[in-house]
């Protein structure tokens, strides 16, 4: 039994580890997974969005985006399998994955299938950020798993896209809940690049985006509440997931992305709030 976070990530609170303790004894054998797997309809949708960002001169963008893979007890391996194949089909020339990589402790059987579902996408370039489930276990481990996968990690760095979309910078944020993000210096990484798009785990990361001249954020966290109803969501995590719990919104002037990511926490359902990964194509 672990009392805190085997990581770096903040507020492992005490109800945090009871929940946790209690998710791996009910959920012992990871049967939700291996049931949904047998006879869950692994049904992903694929959010498609166009960004203006100034590239006229430029050969467009494609940007692929996924988030909330929650490999574990919950997320049948079918659906995450599902979810990659679409973003290989889409062979974008970015792959950026939005954290959140485990629920409950990150393993290394957790960290293979990450690595492979990562790897399986012909992207030029692929970067990740991590969430707060990942800092609240062995991260090095999940790190190493996305890097394996050919993914770079940011943790407040940026990185430069090669030629000829050399004019974007990918910005990449620590988690803003759990983590420590540093925008003074991933920004500074960014300065000279025309076009930055900011990736930070959760919409609790806009104020850290805000003004720093991001054409595009994406994010992920929120499920859209996971359990929603037709009208909406039912309850969002975070007071700013619940004002932007899912889908494309303009803040200020920023084109802020909410994905619902792909997996479960907590209880094995989904519920109006299907998971989804986005295309996004910059021009
Ligand atoms: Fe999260």
């Amino acid at each position: 039994m672990s009392l805190g976070s085997k990581g770096r990530g903040r507020r492992f609170t005490v109800a945090r580890t009871v929940r946790e303790m209690v998710a791996r004894v009910i959920y012992a054998g990871d049967w939700p997974a291996r049931a949904l797997d047998r006879w869950g309809r692994a049904r992903v949708e694929t959010v498609r969005h166009q960004i203006a960002a100034g590239r006229a001169a430029r050969p467009p963008l494609r940007i692929g985006f996924i988030s909330d893979l929650h490999v574990g007890p919950l997320t049948p391996t079918r659906l995450l399998e599902a979810a990659f194949a679409r973003l290989a089909a889409e062979a974008p020339d970015v792959l950026v994955l939005g954290g959140d990589y485990v629920f409950l402790e990150a393993t290394a059987a957790k960290a293979d299938l990450i690595a492979r579902l990562v790897a399986g996408v012909p992207a030029a370039t692929k970067v990740a950020v991590l969430g707060n489930h990942d800092l609240w276990t062995d991260h090095a481990l999940i790190e190493a798993a996305l890097e394996r996968g050919g993914a770079r990690v940011l943790v407040n760095r940026t990185l430069r896209l090669p030629p000829p979309h050399d004019d974007v910078a990918l910005v990449g944020l620590d988690d803003p809940w759990t983590g420590e993000p540093d925008p003074d210096r991933a920004f500074a990484e960014a300065a000279g690049a025309a076009v930055r798009i900011a990736v930070v785990h959760a919409p609790e990361g806009y104020p850290f985006v805000r003004d720093r001249g991001a054409a595009l954020m994406l994010c992920g966290h929120t499920h859209g509440g996971q359990i929603a109803a037709p009208q909406g969501p039912v309850v969002v995590h975070g007071h700013l997931g619940r004002r932007w719990p899912a889908g494309l919104y303009h803040v200020d002037g920023l084109p802020l992305f909410v994905s619902r990511g792909i997996g479960a926490v907590e209880i094995p359902l989904r519920l109006y709030a299907p998971p989804d990964v986005g295309i996004f194509t910059i021009a």
